[in-house]
């Protein structure tokens, strides 16, 4: 079976790795790929943000199976397209897709379904903004309504701020269109939780759940980034919380869905604060996460394709998943500057004496090859990952394969699962 996989990061590189462990995949292929990728899968040059180019690479390459990483592509249709053409594709349509693509239909979504979510009120303009906030006490937190690439969430201290912020994002001048309308909402308190489960449009699978690091500093400080790290064990989540959380989030959304029309087919990602009054929605996503599949695929023992087949015929079951009960630990190396402005081509060295360590894989972000070299090409640039019977061994190898490699400005977080490794 040819199996193409759609991205370019750190996901797409766990992924490819996952998928080629297959006995049923005799090709796989990843459009446009990275350096890293490019040991483990032929990488196509591709444009994602194009679905003529997308629609060209699977002509030339005729997959038998694809999946899609990034959210991009799904906004823009490919499923559709793909589906359209008669190939086999993983993941859901745009319709499905706007449960990411558009924080105001998510919440109304939310609400019409009774899922617990933060108090919102969504705001087309400024005056819409001036009659919300009296209903809200500060923090206030401002959401762009569509796709911004990690930047579109501010958490405003005063409402004077949030004013600001609102105002600022409807006017296009700070995210373009995807903040021409935007979710004022309740600030909540509390452990971040993913938890993703893999749906047929009917039934759910859960994966196990993880815990991403969102802020680039350490001890949760400094400004959001696209995720830092992340760690996943068996006990993260414990059976009667999964089992909640399969019951009054994950089923009631893909049921939803359905009964709305826009079936809901691919990988749910549930974005969670576990809160005092019981875990809250704070986001979803419509495909893998990334970091956290780094270390969740690390876990999985049975195969992924069939997982993911069974999904595309409509046949998802409890059965999908074979997860080992060891922990798993993914540290984030990205560049310096990053989540801002940041240079690439820095040489980056100790790669092979990273991965020489026990249970260690490192997946390439943002990387490019040249001459048996590899150079930084992206803000996150690596994920060594380690798995270990515990945490805490998963921790350490992480941190000491870590250690091994070194670029010019190459920054990490010291701090990964450390909260965990206090309880
Ligand atoms: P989102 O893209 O909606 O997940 O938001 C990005 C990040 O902002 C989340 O992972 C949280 O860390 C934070 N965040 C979002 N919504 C809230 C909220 N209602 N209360 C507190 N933090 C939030
Ligand atoms: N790690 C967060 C995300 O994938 O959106």
């Amino acid at each position: 079976m040819k199996v193409l996989v759609i991205g370019s990061g750190g996901r797409e590189h766990a992924l490819v790795w996952k998928l080629r462990q297959s006995p049923r995949v005799t090709k796989i292929y990843c459009a446009p790929g990275n350096g890293g990728i490019a040991e483990e899968a032929e990488c196509v040059p591709a444009d994602i943000k194009s679905l003529d180019s997308l629609l060209a690479v699977a002509n030339q390459i005729q997959p038998d199976l694809t999946v899609v990483g990034p959210e991009l592509p799904l906004m823009l249709g490919v499923v559709d397209e793909f589906n359209k053409r008669g190939w086999r594709t993983f993941g859901p349509t745009r319709a499905a897709a706007q449960l990411e693509t558009s924080k105001s239909f998510a919440k109304e979504f939310l609400q019409r379904h009774h899922i617990p979510t933060a108090h919102y009120a969504i705001c087309n303009s400024a005056e819409d903004v001036r009659s919300a906030l009296p209903h809200f006490h500060a923090p206030i937190v401002v959401k762009a309504d569509g796709l911004a690439g990690g930047k579109g969430v501010v958490i405003a201290h005063t409402k004077d701020e949030a004013s600001m912020v609102a105002n600022e994002m409807l006017s296009g001048k700070m995210l373009g269109e995807a903040g021409v309308r935007v979710v004022l909402e309740e600030f909540l308190e509390g452990d971040e939780l993913s938890f993703l489960v893999v749906s047929d449009g009917e039934r759910v699978a859960p994966l196990v759940a993880a815990q991403d690091h969102k802020r680039v500093g350490d001890g949760d400080t400094g400004p959001n980034t696209g995720g830092m790290g992340a760690y996943t064990t068996r006990t993260i989540v414990d059976d009667q919380m999964r089992d909640w959380l399969l019951h009054h989030v994950a089923r009631p959304v893909v049921a939803g869905m359905k009964a709305e029309g826009a079936e809901y087919k691919g990988v749910l990602y549930c974005g969670l604060m576990m809160t005092a009054r019981g875990p809250m929605v704070l986001e979803f996503n419509c495909r893998f996460g990334d970091p956290e599949t780094q270390p969740i695929l690390m876990r999985l023992e049975s195969d992924l394709v069939e997982a993911i087949e069974a999904s595309i015929d409509g046949r998802t079951s409890d059965g999908d998943f074979k997860w080992s009960d060891a922990a798993a630990v993914c540290v984030v190396v990205a560049s310096g500057g990053y989540p801002g402005t940041f240079e690439a081509g820095k040489k980056i060295m100790g790669l092979e004496d990273a991965a020489k360590l026990d249970g260690v894989k490192v997946f390439h972000a943002g990387t490019t090859r040249r001459d048996g070299s590899f150079y930084t090409s992206g803000g996150r640039v690596l994920g060594v990952t380690a798995r270990a019977p515990e945490l805490e061994t998963a921790v350490k190898q992480a941190y000491d394969a870590t250690a091994k490699i070194g670029f010019e400005g190459m920054q990490y977080r010291k701090d990964i699962a450390a909260r965990a490794l206090k309880r």
